[in-house]
């Protein structure tokens, strides 16, 4: 069988997903809705090999460890029954960021790894099927088949299939930019999936959470499709705040900032008022993550640099679809 490369980029929810309604299908309990990274990217290559019983992987050059290939391995169980094929694979993956940083590498990477599994199979699955089979890696990986501006629809069936990501609109659209403030290089203290589980059994504020999400989608789809910046940059802020309100009020806490994070936020919003259009938004880490417009990146990333302890800034504009690389 062939060995098949495929690369993925990396998204970053405006509105978050955060809970799930089924573990089994990994279905969420909310919408999201994404920007895709160029410069966050992995790239993965599969090979199904004849009397091999198990799968190996490697993450950056190196054996990934018991509990990720597990993960992988029950991935490529879904491909493997679709495929009708048994044997196990040689999966080497590569991020061009680091893991496990709230990077969202594990959108990024079930994303490339659905794209080149399937196809090392011999699948020959339309995207909406790629994505459906990506969120059940990860939900987040449902939104990084698509480039642009995507939108993670909750759905209905109880199978699943309609859980799936679609195109909002491709990059063209609106050319928007994208700081990624690196605060910490560690490891979170919570992963996500756990995280949300926690969040969802314990958080008195939980059905407020998962209530009011589909207005927030609206507002951002009305925002992205009239170029408003203000307006997407509000509701942003708003979907991320609630979400780490949201994870905070779960018992025990959930708290994924360090004080560097802190003085970020207050720092962007800062900016604001002096009339730079600058948004915050974070996920399941402490990095910072700023939306704002191309033309402002070179003044923002001065300003941004002056302050004490940042460990790297990452500027990025939308991305593309996910994509085989080689047959
Ligand atoms: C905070 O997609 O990592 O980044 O489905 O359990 O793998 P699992 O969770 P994951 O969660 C992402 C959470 C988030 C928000 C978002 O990306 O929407």
């Amino acid at each position: 069988m062939k060995k098949i490369t495929a690369r993925a980029h990396a998204n970053i929810a405006l509105i978050k997903y955060w809970g799930k309604r089924d573990s089994r299908l990994n279905l969420p309990a909310v919408g999201s809705l994404s920007l895709t990274l160029k410069a966050l990217s992995t790239t993965t290559s599969v090979e199904f090999q004849e009397g091999l019983s198990e799968d190996s992987l490697s993450i950056n050059g190196s054996d990934a460890g018991e509990k990720q290939t597990r993960r992988a391995s029950r991935f490529l169980d879904l491909i493997r029954t679709d495929a009708g094929i048994q044997h196990g694979a040689i999966i080497d993956s590569t991020n061009n960021f680091p893991t496990g940083a709230g990077l969202a590498s594990s959108a990024s990477g079930f994303a490339a790894l659905t794209v080149a599994a399937a196809n090392a199979a011999g699948l020959n699955l339309s995207p909406s099927r790629l994505s459906e089979l990506s969120r059940q890696g990860s939900g987040s990986a449902a939104r990084s088949i698509f480039g642009g501006f995507v939108e993670m629809k909750l759905g209905e069936k109880a199978d699943g299939s309609d859980s799936i990501a679609v195109p909002l609109h491709p990059a063209e659209h609106w050319p928007l930019a994208m700081l990624i403030l690196i605060t910490s290089e560690a490891e979170k203290p919570i992963g996500s999936t756990e995280g949300m589980n926690l969040t969802a059994e314990t958080s008195p504020y939980y059905p407020a959470w998962v209530n009011t999400s589909p207005d927030d989608i609206a507002i951002a789809r009305e925002a992205i499709a009239a170029r408003d910046i203000e307006k997407l940059g509000e509701i942003s802020e708003f979907s991320c705040f609630k979400m780490h309100g949201l994870a905070m009020s779960a018992n025990p806490a959930i708290i994924y900032w360090n004080g560097l994070s802190v003085t970020l936020i207050h720092e962007i919003r800062r900016l604001r008022a002096q009339g730079i259009p600058a948004y915050v938004t974070m996920d399941a880490g402490p990095q910072v993550k700023v939306l704002t417009l191309p033309e402002y990146v070179e003044k923002l990333t001065g300003l941004l640099s002056e302050i004490e302890g940042i460990r790297q800034i990452i500027n990025t504009e939308i991305g593309g679809d996910a994509r085989i690389l080689t047959e």
